[in-house]
């Protein structure tokens, strides 16, 4: 019992065992014991939050072309489990085939009964302008999480690999924490240096074993690190090695799993 422990997050809610970005999997892995939940955001055509990660709908739904080419009726058509090994196929499961608002997660969050750390990732600030963060930040008002307070359920922070994103946020939500996520060395972050007030460094695994001096660094300037995307035994042991404060994982399991072993 060393007394340390990082916050687990399921990346994209588990990707491995369950469909990702479905709120079927968000609920497994909070029974499962995470602390929080990583989650991509992307604008339909119609301006709403979808959590998806990849431009096109193909690898993750029945769908085909573009998510920003669509509307959320549009969208809604489609399947995004079915794809999934993980998706058992003789069943209608509406929480594992069903396309994810962010609102629809905001509000599943606040009604879980539990704290929640929840991660968004903006993508693609530079593709569609400021719209993205805007719509974000209009969003967390909503549902009162832009002005964060330390006892609140839920707890969002903002995520890109964008620094114009960043400032996007802080510039109309300065109190949500925001993680710079990093998959290569910027020479300035090298020097323990975050742009725009992120107080939260979110290198890459691989970034991690090709550069660990990058974590002292952070550490020694006063900022945390959240590392992605730590699926195997190795890259557990070096991030655990290393305290790190945040683990995401596709395999909360498996981390979890570890850390009932500290
Ligand atoms: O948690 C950060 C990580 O999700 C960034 O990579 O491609 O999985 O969004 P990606
Ligand atoms: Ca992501």
């Amino acid at each position: 019992m060393t007394g340390y422990r990082p916050l687990v997050f399921a990346h994209r809610g588990g990707a491995d065992a369950l469909p990702e970005h479905t709120l079927g999997a968000y609920f497994r892995a909070l029974e499962e014991g995470v602390d929080g939940l990583e989650c991509d955001v992307r604008l339909t055509r119609d301006g709403h939050l979808v959590c998806f990660h990849d431009r096109r709908l193909s690898r993750t739904s029945n769908g085909k072309g573009l998510v920003s080419r669509r509307t959320l009726a549009q969208l809604d058509e489609f399947n995004y489990g079915s794809w999934h090994p993980g998706y058992p196929a003789d069943e209608e499961l509406p929480d594992l085939s069903r396309l994810l608002t962010l609102e629809r997660l905001l509000a599943a969050v606040r009604e879980c009964g539990r704290p929640v750390r929840l991660l968004i990732e903006t993508k693609h600030p530079s593709r569609y302008g400021a719209e993205v963060e805007r719509r974000l930040v209009k969003m967390l008002r909503r549902f009162g999480l832009a002005e964060p307070k330390p006892d609140d359920a839920v707890q969002v922070t903002v995520m890109s690999f964008a620094a114009l994103a960043l400032r996007r946020i802080r510039a109309q939500a300065p109190g949500v924490p925001t993680v710079y996520l990093l998959e290569l060395l910027p020479p300035m972050v090298g020097k323990g240096r975050l742009p725009f007030g992120s107080r939260i460094a979110g290198p890459g695994v691989d970034l991690v074993r090709s550069r660990p001096a990058l974590l002292s660094a952070m550490r020694e300037a006063g900022h945390r690190t959240y590392v992605w995307t730590v699926n195997e035994p190795d890259d557990l042991e070096l991030v655990l090695g290393h305290q790190v404060d945040g683990v995401i994982t596709d395999r909360p399991r498996f981390v979890l799993d570890r850390l009932a072993t500290m």
